[in-house]
C-alpha cells in the first residue's frame, strides 16, 4: 500500500534521514523502532508531507506522492496520530473529532462516522463537551486516536501512542491496535516501546541514525539480541 524508496529528508543543514526504505502491505502492521532523535517521526511527516523529501519515492497506492502537499495526501486516505501534543486543548473533544472529520472531504454522511467512533471507544461520548486540557493523558490518547480514524482512513500513522500511558492503558492500547488489524486497517506504528511494538506488528525496521539498520518479520526480531543492542546502542 505505501512504499518508501531510498528517502532523503533533511531541516535545513541538517541531514535527518539518509536513504530510508521501507514497505508497509496493506492490511498489515509495521513497526518503525529506534531510539531518541533516530528519524523516526521525520519518516512519519515526510509520508503525509509535512517534511519535504530531498531525494527519494514514496508510493501509496501506487501513485507517487513525494514532493504533494499534506492537503492533497491526507484526502487520499492517510491518517496521522501524531506524538506529544495529541490533541487541541483549548478546543472540546467534539471540536478535536470535526478536525479530523474535515481533514477528509468526503461523499458519505459523517454522522456515521462519528457513530462510528463512539461505538470503537464509548467512553469519548461522554467527554464530547469537556475540552482537551481538561483530559487525562490517556483520555487525550483515546481522543486523538478518534480524530485520525474519523476520517475512515486507509493507513494509519501511529506516532509514538504508548508514551506517557500507564502500564495498563498501553496493554487497552495494544488491544485497539489489534481490532484495528482485525477491521483491515493497515497500520504504520513508530514506537519505544519494543515490546507492544514486536507484540502488535507483522514486521519490524529499526532506524538508527536515519538509516534502516535492521528489518525483518516480528517472530524473528523478538528474542534476537542484537536488536536489543541496535536499539539501545548509539
Ligand atoms: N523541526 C526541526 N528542526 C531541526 N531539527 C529537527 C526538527 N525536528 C527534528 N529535528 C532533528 O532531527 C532528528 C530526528 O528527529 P525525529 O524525527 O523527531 O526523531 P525521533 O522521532 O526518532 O525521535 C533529531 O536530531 C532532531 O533533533
Ligand atoms: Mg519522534
Amino acid at each position: 500500500m505505501l512504499t518508501l524508496e531510498n528517502i532523503w529528508a533533511s531541516y535545513g543543514p541538517v541531514q535527518v534521514l539518509s536513504g530510508v526504505s521501507l514497505d508497509v502491505p496493506a492490511g498489515k502492521v509495521i513497526t518503525l523502532l529506534g531510539g531518541n532523535g533516530s528519524g523516526k517521526s521525520t519518516t512519519l511527516k515526510t509520508i503525509v508531507g509535512a517534511v519535504k523529501a530531498s531525494a527519494g519515492s514514496i508510493r501509496f497506492e501506487d501513485r507517487e506522492i513525494c514532493g504533494m502537499e499534506p492537503r492533497e495526501i491526507v484526502p487520499m486516505g492517510i491518517s496521522l496520530v501524531p506524538q506529544g501534543r495529541r490533541i487541541f486543548a483549548p478546543l472540546t473533544v467534539m471540536e478535536n473529532l470535526r478536525l479530523g472529520a474535515y481533514a477528509r472531504r468526503r461523499q458519505e454522511k459523517s454522522k456515521d462516522d462519528f457513530e462510528a467512533i463512539y461505538e470503537r471507544f464509548p467512553e469519548v461520548r461522554q467527554w464530547l463537551r469537556r475540552k482537551g486540557n481538561a483530559l487525562s493523558v490517556g483520555q487525550q490518547q483515546l481522543v486523538a486516536f478518534g480524530r485520525g480514524l474519523i476520517s475512515r482512513p486507509k493507513l494509519l500513522l501511529l506516532d509514538e501512542p504508548s508514551s506517557g500511558l500507564a502500564p495498563i492503558l498501553v496493554e487497552r492500547l495494544g488491544e485497539i491496535i489489534m481490532k484495528l488489524k482485525e477491521a483491515g486497517m493497515t497500520i504504520l506504528l513508530v514506537e519505544q516501546n519494543v515490546h507492544l511494538a514486536l507484540s502488535v506488528a507483522d514486521f519490524g525496521y529499526i532506524l538508527r541514525d536515519g538509516k534502516i539498520s535492521m528489518a525483518g518479520p516480528t517472530a524473528s526480531l523478538v528474542g534476537d539480541g542484537d536488536l536489543i543492542r541496535h536499539y539501545l546502542g548509539g
